[in-house]
């Protein structure tokens, strides 16, 4: 059997991948001087298995910094692994790089840059020459990968009047010229306002409507949540948790979530509420800023957390300024799993 057929299924497949960086610098200074060299290298990405499946939206949602990036690089070939495996549709990606870049389309940070001063057509035709689309192809596949993205009605307008959402959908396009059945996308709606990203978030789900597999990173857990059939959630370079959002909120479901303002009159720090609600439920977050203390509890029932957390309060002469009992979200599994929200 060949490789292709046994993972038929398998759009993606890492295996133990690692990638090192070096951390710190040792100039020619530091050499001259005899300094020592203090150079030493960080796992930006610290052992991960993935298998994404053929046909399916997959994120890979983790804070700033948890690898994401460039976990995104070494399957597109752009970076090559410190250890570890990937193959892309059954091919392996060190050793038949060029095979893997013809079936797939990325869209980056950092290769983003589309010409201003050129319409949108023109842009999308002067890639599709650069990625080799065959000449009487080309007419045909820039048409398409503008009716993707709906930019088809102002595809003659000069990219530098494009809003930032219709660049955006503009770099989709240009990814989508080979038509390549696996789509790569580095947190395809940074930047963008609610309206431009919910867009992007549909030309997506077209994407795998139209049966093609899409990887993307995240750290906007709603994104991750409504646009993803499996997530896997990623920290400090490893895999902390992967399935489905629901199956990853499901792991947390048996709690309730509260959230509590808390205003703490003089130079009182809440401890006492902290740790009489840490007896009721789990203290998942605790912040305080200018006399009001922020509190996230998970626990089995808010009907008896919210009254403990009232006696708390009273009982250190301080006010509930506000609670909310609200719906478990990825942001609460990843606080689970680590310690610490998406956004720290
Ligand atoms: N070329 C590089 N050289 C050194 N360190 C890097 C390089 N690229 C990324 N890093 C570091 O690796 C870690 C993971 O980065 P990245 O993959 O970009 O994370 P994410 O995309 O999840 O924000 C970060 O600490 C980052 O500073
Ligand atoms: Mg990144």
């Amino acid at each position: 059997m060949s490789g292709v057929t046994a993972h038929s299924n398998v759009a993606i497949e890492a295996r133990a991948l690692v990638k090192e960086f070096e951390k710190g610098r040792h100039t020619l200074w530091q050499r001259v001087r005899r300094e020592p060299d203090r150079r030493t290298t960080f796992r930006a990405v610290d052992g991960i298995d993935l298998a994404v499946e053929t046909g399916e939206i997959f994120g890979l949602l983790g804070p700033n910094g948890a690898g994401k990036t460039t976990t995104m690089r070494m399957i597109s070939t752009l970076l090559e692994p410190t250890a570890g495996t990937i193959r892309v549709l059954g091919t392996d990606v060190a050793k038949e790089p060029r095979r893997v870049r013809a079936q797939l389309g990325a869209m980056l940070s950092g290769e983003r840059s589309l010409y201003w001063k050129l319409t949108g057509r023109e842009n999308l035709e002067y890639f599709a020459a650069l990625y080799h689309v065959p000449p009487k192809d080309t007419k045909d596949r820039v048409e398409r990968s503008l009716a993707a993205v709906t930019l088809s009605d102002r595809a003659d307008d000069y990219v530098e009047r494009y809003s930032t959402g219709m660049r955006q959908r503009l770099a989709l396009a240009r990814a989508l010229l080979p038509d390549p059945p696996l789509i790569l996308l580095d947190e395809p709606t940074v930047g963008l306002d609610p309206q431009a990203s919910r867009d992007l978030r549909d030309r997506v789900r077209d994407l795998r409507a139209q049966g093609r597999t899409v990887l993307l990173t995240t750290h906007y857990m709603e994104e991750a949540d409504q646009l993803c059939d499996r997530v896997a959630i990623i920290d400090h370079g490893k895999i902390v948790a992967l399935d489905s959002p629901n199956a990853l909120k499901r792991t947390i479901r048996a709690e309730e979530i509260v959230r509590l303002d808390i205003g703490i009159a003089g130079d009182g720090d809440g401890a006492a509420i902290v740790d009489r609600l840490s007896r009721a439920g789990t203290v998942a977050r605790s912040e305080r800023h200018n006399g009001t203390l922020s509190l996230t509890v998970h626990c089995a029932s808010a009907r008896e957390l919210v009254p403990a957390a009232f006696d708390a309060a009273h009982a250190a002469g301080a006010t509930v300024q506000h609670v909310e009992v609200v719906p478990v979200t990825l942001e609460d599994v990843f606080l689970s799993l680590t310690g610490r929200g998406l956004r720290e």
